[in-house]
């Protein structure tokens, strides 16, 4: 049997993780890779990647390192050049650098929200911006970029401009999917709700909850239909999904990854 990715090369953005365990872009290298495709992981932070590494090289599937910032145009040319050197071609890009900063728009100052915006936002225009002109010459490829549902309903806390780079991340998605449809190019993308991911330690706990993960578990997890939390593990399975053959005629569109969150209104 051959896997579901077989022979297909994948370009990953935030390949690493900020702590040990199942971040998204992570658990994709490792799906991708069960799953027979080559994978281009791309992030700036060398010892993020390298539980990544070990975890793909441990199930001998294939793996290239390359550090890039994602928010700079002329490093995420010369990856996606890399990425054709290294292995002959591009199939998938798989965008999922990404995180919030809290704050409404008064107590959020103006440099952090261009940081955001770059980020979240800027960071997926540029390295579609790179692949699209390749995939359309050859006539295929698919783009799965990683929103959260912090971009289509309230999650909790004022964080605007991530609620609104990744609402802009979704509405970049489907118009893009508009455009490069004739050209065989499909571009989705997967919503993750509140999960949690090694992040959830590193981050969030201490931006919301002054450092106690306990408390911040439990207020995510009372949101969450199902009653418990995903991990960095089923946003993969989703973009797997989406990135795959099995998706042909799948294009603009979401997939959220939330226990059911986005449903419900409390
Ligand atoms: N974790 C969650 O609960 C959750 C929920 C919804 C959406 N998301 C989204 O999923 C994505 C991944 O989040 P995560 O928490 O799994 O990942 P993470 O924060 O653990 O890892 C992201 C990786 O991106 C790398 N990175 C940061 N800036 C970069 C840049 N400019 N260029 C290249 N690499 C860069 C970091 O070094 C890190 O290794 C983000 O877009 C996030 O908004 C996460």
């Amino acid at each position: 049997m051959t896997g579901r990715l077989e022979g297909k090369i994948a370009i990953i953005t935030g390949a690493g993780c900020v702590g040990p365990g199942w971040g998204n872009g992570r658990a994709a290298c490792v799906r991708f890779a069960q799953e027979g495709a080559k994978i281009f992981a791309v992030d700036l932070n060398a010892a993020h990647m390298t539980e990544t590494l070990a975890r793909v090289q441990a199930l001998g599937g294939i793996i290239e390192p390359h550090l890039c910032d994602v928010t700079d145009r002329l490093s995420v040319e010369a990856m996606v050049a890399a990425c054709k050197d290294r292995f002959g071609g591009l199939d998938i890009l798989v965008n999922n650098v990404g995180g919030s900063a809290r704050g409404g728009p008064v107590d959020m100052d103006e440099d952090t929200w261009q940081r955001q915006i770059n980020f979240n936002l800027t960071s997926v225009y540029l390295t579609c911006r790179s692949v699209l002109p390749h995939m359309a010459e050859q006539g295929r490829g698919a783009i799965v970029n990683t929103a959260s549902t912090s971009g289509t309903r309230w999650t909790g806390a004022a964080q605007c401009a991530y609620a609104a780079t990744k609402a802009g991340v979704i509405q970049f998605s489907r118009v893009v999917a508009v455009e490069y449809a004739p050209k065989g190019v499909r571009v989705n993308t997967v919503v993750p709700g509140q999960l949690h991911t090694p992040m959830v330690e590193t981050r969030l706990a201490g931006q919301r909850m002054g450092g106690d993960v306990d408390a911040l578990l439990a207020s995510r997890i009372k949101r969450i239909p199902l009653g418990w939390m995903g991990d960095g593990r089923d946003t993969a399975n989703a973009a797997l999904f989406l990135a795959s053959d099995e998706a042909r005629f799948i294009t603009g569109t979401e997939l959220a990854v939330d226990g059911g969150m986005s449903v419900r209104c409390d």
